[in-house]
């Protein structure tokens, strides 16, 4: 009902629009105030968690995305090697797990099958599965050892919205946790992070401030056949985010290539035209990755693509190349994708209303999967 939406035309709109809550409600009464993290629904216990020597994060979809940024968090963060994998394929090529391996189950709705099966297969050789869901009480968290929940609040809509950037947060404070926990992360740097995540919810606002021209370009691209996203770094599963929120709501063909890899193949893709939309990592901090990434953009435009830079603020070098230019807060680099998935998610949604489509109830999808 009109109610139950919030006032908003679609529950993608106003689960968009509660991120900012989301956000803060994932990280509520998890810091103590003297930093340290203090994350009571993990059941694993520091010295298990100590032997840990390989990190390995099943996902589906939106929830896989969300681990591939995690893998730059925790291995940046605690040193241990993490690995991303597809949950449906996970089981079945035998991977090599024991019980030093820490598997991650990211879910919103904790009834993914593919993902459960994936937990299953790793309890059996006998590793420990912390899940990271959305859904209180779901099958996914009562199968896994341990369990840290997002709170976003019901996630209706299929498309996922603030599940997503909650997962993300939750991530990130699962990296620190084990960092603090496995002493190559310590009070002051944590607090650092976490100071810099507890801002993260106010960025996140006010990027729904500034989306309104975000809403009048999909507008414009309704009738296209396809848009490509870039990204490098953390950007690249964001890129891969915004390109499947694309899909499954706008019924394009879009997709997500890691811009390092534009030269190797799919540089040819690009025509007169085509909509690109860029996200380029900070000037600050990686620049050489920024360089690499401004020096994309200038092909792709030369050949005469369309290009929509999503662009911190204040970094004019991409300036002279964006068709679109889309500002976002500066953040720190592994904190990026919690502002600069936003705009991917109102411009997919938009372009979809445009094209007349619903986007609560996509064509062909559910919002939980429970079939493998
Ligand atoms: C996201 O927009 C999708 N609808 C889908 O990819 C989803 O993220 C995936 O099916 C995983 O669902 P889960 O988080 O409930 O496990």
């Amino acid at each position: 009902s009109a109610a139950e939406k919030g006032g908003y035309d679609y529950f993608m709109l106003k689960e968009i629009a509660e991120q900012p809550k989301a956000v803060a409600d994932t990280l509520l009464g998890r810091i103590d105030p003297s930093g340290s993290l203090t994350l009571d629904e993990v059941r694993i216990s520091p010295s298990e968690l100590r032997e840990i020597d390989k990190v390995v994060i099943v996902a589906c979809g939106t929830a896989f995305h969300a681990g591939l940024i995690a893998k730059y968090a925790i291995e940046h963060w605690t040193r241990i090697p993490c690995e991303v994998e597809l949950a449906s394929e996970f089981r079945y090529r035998d991977p090599i797990l024991d019980g030093r391996s820490l598997v991650i189950a990211i879910s919103q709705s904790g009834e993914t099958m593919d993902t459960l099966m994936a937990l299953r297969h790793a309890r059996e050789q006998g590793s420990k599965v912390l899940a990271i869901c959305n859904t209180n009480g779901s099958t996914i968290p009562r199968e896994s050892d341990a369990v840290l929940y997002t709170h976003a609040g019901p996630e209706v809509a299929v498309a996922s919205t603030k599940a997503f950037l909650t997962q993300l947060v939750a991530c990130y404070l699962v990296a620190l946790y084990l960092g603090q926990v496995r002493g190559t992360k310590w009070g002051d740097e944590i607090q650092a992070v976490i100071k810099d995540l507890s801002r993260i919810s106010e960025e996140v606002d006010r990027v729904l401030e500034t989306m309104e021209p975000v809403r009048a370009l999909a507008r414009t691209l309704a009738l296209k056949n396809t848009v490509l996203f870039l990204g490098r770094h953390v950007g690249y599963p964001v890129a891969l985010e915004g390109a499947l929120k694309l899909k499954e709501l706008a019924y394009m063909h879009a997709e997500g290539f890691a811009a390092g890899e534009l030269k190797h193949g799919p540089i040819a893709l690009i025509e007169e035209d085509v909509p690109v939309v860029i996200v380029v990592p900070s000037p600050r901090g990686r620049s050489v990755l920024h360089d690499k990434i401004v020096s994309n953009i200038q092909e792709i435009r030369a050949r005469g693509a369309r290009t929509i830079v999503i662009a911190e603020e204040g970094d004019e070098a991409v300036a002279p190349y964006a068709d679109h230019l889309i500002r976002i807060p500066a953040t720190p680099t592994l904190l990026q994708p919690l502002v600069a998935t936003v705009p991917l998610q109102v411009f997919a949604c938009e372009l979809a209303t445009a094209r007349g489509n619903d986007v609560d109830q996509p064509r062909n999808l559910a919002k939980s999967v429970t079939v493998e």
